[in-house]
């Protein structure tokens, strides 16, 4: 079957869903570990800035003279803790420089509580991170304001984000490579059911009309109702097309007959040769219309057959005895002689028996009916490279240059068949078997007149 037939695919559609979905979702999974660890490794930083800042803040000491700075070592060591980032301080007594870096950036407000207050700015091409806290220190009786201001680069908490940047993009793709295994995985089993639904009914045989009785889920209930509902009404119009073709062939050819011995009868009683030879086309045109309603009919139930097939083990070689024996009488009122070679092994096949009796009748029927008085039909059945093949073969008028090509077309007859009654339609039906089974049909002229028609079909 061909893709445009089927137009998407659930299971990709599914699948494609899914890994936008785990796509979305490993996203915000990166997302939120940067974010967490980026205020993490702040605050750390900001604590121990605070710290430092803090201890600097408790060294100083107010006096007559003034004030005496002294920046313990602890301060330094405690920033120098988390790696080499460079560390600039100011402080500044009373508004003016006392020591430090005069140029280090101020916080935006003057820091009002005991706790330093922090804030992100730039310094000699660094980007840092600041802490502020400011004292008042009593200084000859007077209380003098002290503004403590330190610095510190931020490469080390960059490397530790960047470190764990990288941990949560791992983290991330590893989270979508088995959300994608998971869809995969998911997309196939929902669709289990369907898969095996579709299994089911195709596994069936062609005349398993049943309605399917299988345990599905929910959502494909309506589906197999509607299957169900399908299946009873295509089974309903087949038995009413069984019927149909017995019953037309009942009504067609029970008033033929009754046309044809009407006429047979006046014919015996009439007197003027012009009646008769009216009678005589009426009888004729009876015998070819009941001619071609039947082989309609079985056109019919050929084609109705090789849909609905009930095969069986068929031996071959009894089917065609019996066949043979049933024409004799209209062999021996012709003066044909019918012979019917038979093989030494059993030939089986597995088909309808109804398809391969209709065949072999068409093609005996053929055979004598274009063969003259006193002419022979020979019969010939055998097997081998796994066909069984029947030939058919006469001495009669043969095809007259014709091919099978043509004749097997439906109401298509020979030029050279005008005098004989039939339908055009026993070879179509020979075709159709024969492409139903895998078989062939080949009908040929014969050496020294006369035609031969064979049949081969698969063995069992
Ligand atoms: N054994 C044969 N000898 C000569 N001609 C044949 C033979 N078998 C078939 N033909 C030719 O092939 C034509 C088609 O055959 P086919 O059996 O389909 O139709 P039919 O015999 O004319 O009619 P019917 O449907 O009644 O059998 C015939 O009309 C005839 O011309
Ligand atoms: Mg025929």
């Amino acid at each position: 079957m061909s893709r445009d037939r089927h137009g998407f695919s659930i299971r990709r559609r599914l699948t494609a869903q899914l890994l936008v979905v785990a796509a979305v979702l490993a996203g915000l999974l990166f997302y939120s570990i940067r974010t967490v660890a980026d205020v993490a490794v702040e605050q750390t930083q900001d604590r121990i800035l605070g710290a430092a800042t803090l201890a600097i803040a408790e060294e100083l000491r107010g006096g007559q003279d003034g004030i005496v700075i002294d920046i313990p070592y602890s301060a330094f060591s405690m920033l120098g803790a988390l790696g080499n980032d460079r560390i600039f301080y100011r402080i500044e007594v009373n508004g003016e420089l006392a020591t430090g870096y005069a140029d280090l950036p101020l916080p935006p407000t003057l820091p009002s509580g005991l706790d330093p207050e922090f804030y992100d700015s730039r310094y000699l091409g660094y980007a840092v991170r600041v802490a502020a806290v400011s004292r008042s220190v009593l200084v000859a009786g007077k209380t003098v304001p002290v503004l403590i201001v330190v610095a510190q680069t931020r490469s080390v908490q960059e490397s530790i984000v960047a470190g764990l940047t990288n941990r949560a993009l791992l983290l991330g793709l590893g989270f979508f490579g088995l959300a994608a295994l998971l869809a995969v995985a998911m997309a196939r089993s929902v669709l289990q059911p369907v898969n095996d639904l579709a299994g089911a009914v195709t596994r069936r045989g062609p005349q398993d009309l049943r309605p399917v009785k299988r345990q599905v889920p929910e959502e494909l209930g309506p589906l197999v109702n509607a299957l169900n509902g399908f299946i009873g009404r295509l089974s309903g119009a087949l038995s009413r097309t069984e019927t149909f073709i017995a019953e037309a062939a009942h009504y067609i050819r029970t008033p033929l007959t009754t046309l044809r011995a009407q006429s047979e009868i006046a014919l015996r009683q009439t007197e003027s040769d012009e009646t008769k030879e009216h009678l005589r086309k009426i009888i004729r045109l009876a015998d070819n219309t009941a001619r071609s309603a039947s082989q309609l009919l079985d056109h019919a139930a050929v084609i109705y057959r090789t849909d609905q097939r009930s095969d069986e083990a068929l031996a071959l070689d009894q089917v065609i005895a019996d066949i043979v024996e049933a024409f004799r009488p209209s062999a021996e009122m012709r003066d044909i002689e019918l012979g019917y070679h038979r093989p030494d092994t059993a030939v089986t096949i597995a088909a309808d028996r109804l398809l391969i009796e209709t065949v072999i009748r068409n093609l005996i029927d053929n055979a004598i009916k274009y063969s003259d008085e006193l002419g022979a039909v020979e019969v010939a059945l055998s097997a081998a490279d796994g066909f069984a093949r029947i030939t058919v073969s006469d001495r009669g008028r043969g095809l007259g240059g014709m091919k099978l090509e043509a004749l097997g077309n439906r109401f298509e007859r020979g030029g050279n068949v005008q005098d004989v009654i039939g339908s055009g339609l026993g070879l179509s039906i020979v075709t159709e078997v024969a492409r139903a089974y895998g078989g062939t049909l080949e009908l040929t002229e014969r050496k020294g007149g006369g035609a031969c028609a064979c049949f081969s079909l698969p063995l069992a």
